[in-house]
């Protein structure tokens, strides 16, 4: 079998953990394809565009992430099954992230930090953890994950996803018709959606202000947004305005529109931003050559592949 990694980074990592884990495996590294029909299978972020389609013989693209907008940023990307990265080390990452986000914008931890830092001992009241309430944008395999995690701590929770659900514990909305209510509701926002035409914006300025606010419930000082899903869900100048006009408390925001983020970006200094470079959930290389193989074994023996991409949702 060969496989093809088809990365902007990482590729060496991703190729030895391949070899490791299969030394019979003819693995290569792009742009060095050798015999192009020899290639059945793809692992790919950010593939160069146009590379995928001069593959004549190749089977499956196994995305390295979770999300694939990556891929269809390649306009000729040939029109073969993607399965998308699903894996309990990548689920338990993204969970001790939500988790830590939380719990961090709950116990106020940004203004512990600025008193600390100005050798100020001073109380500040916190809400219980079931007087909070934590909505979770996207309850797929990682926000169905970070939601039981996070009622399990006694957190209020409610979700949103493009289909009805019904998840234990948690009161679930659905679609453009659940939006307003599950957003007017929440304290913290805890965002998980696939970047697609439909959600690319969706946390902007008039989502932002919808969120549950300190006068009618006083529960937090104000509503809180993390961001784990994508840079291009939110509009990083909204969140910095509804900060400043106190529409928002504070964010945790691990995607940004421009990645990495610009040197010159207001986010990096805000005292109530906590901004992580795009490390909420890593897929790990023993991880995800583990998976490939995997996926690429059941092709051999004729299975079917798990986790495919649906292309006309987009995720
Ligand atoms: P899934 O495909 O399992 O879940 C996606 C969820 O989003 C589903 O519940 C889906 O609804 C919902 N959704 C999609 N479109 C809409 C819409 N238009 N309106 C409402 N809900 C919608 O994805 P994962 O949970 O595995 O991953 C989620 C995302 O997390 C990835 O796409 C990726 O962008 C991001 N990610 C980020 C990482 C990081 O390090 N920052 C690491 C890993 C992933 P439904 O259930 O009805 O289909
Ligand atoms: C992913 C990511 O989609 O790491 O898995 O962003």
């Amino acid at each position: 079998m060969t496989l093809l990694i088809a990365c902007s980074s990482r590729s060496d990592e991703f190729a030895a953990s391949a070899r490791a884990q299969d030394p019979g495996l003819d693995v290569r590294i792009a742009p060095s394809l050798g015999r192009i029909e020899d290639i059945r299978y793809a692992l790919a972020w950010h593939p160069q565009p146009g590379l995928l389609k001069t593959l004549p013989n190749l089977r499956l693209i196994i995305s390295v992430g979770a999300g694939v907008d990556h891929l269809f940023r390649d306009a000729e990307l040939p029109n073969v099954p993607i399965a998308r990265f699903v894996d309990p080390d990548l689920t338990g990452r993204m969970v001790e992230y939500v988790v830590l986000n939380v719990l961090y914008h709950h116990r106020r931890m940004s203004e512990f930090r600025e008193l600390q830092a100005r050798r100020i001992w001073k109380y500040l009241p916190e809400p219980a953890a079931h007087e909070v309430r934590v909505g979770v944008m996207g309850l797929g395999v990682l926000g169905a994950a970070s939601a039981a995690a996070l009622a399990s701590l006694g957190y209020r929770l409610r979700g949103w996803s493009r289909t009805t659900k019904a998840l234990a514990g948690v009161e679930c909305y659905a679609g453009a018709a659940g939006l307003d209510e599950f957003v007017a509701g929440t304290d913290i926002l805890a965002v998980l959606l696939p970047l697609t035409p439909v959600t690319r914006g969706i946390l902007n300025r008039g989502l932002i202000g919808r969120l549950s606010r300190q006068g009618r419930d006083a529960r937090l000082p104000g509503p809180v947004l993390i961001n784990a899903g994508r840079g291009d869900l939110q509009v990083d100048g909204d969140i910095l305005a509804a900060l400043q006009a106190g529409e928002l408390y504070a964010a945790s925001l691990d995607v940004f529109q421009a990645e990495p983020l610009p040197h010159s970006s207001p986010l990096w200094a805000h005292p109530r931003i906590v901004v992580t470079p795009h490390i909420a959930a890593e897929s790990t290389p023993p991880a995800i050559a583990r998976y490939a193989l995997a996926q690429m074994r059941a092709d051999a023996r004729g299975e079917a592949i798990a986790h495919l991409v649906d292309r006309v949702r987009g995720y």
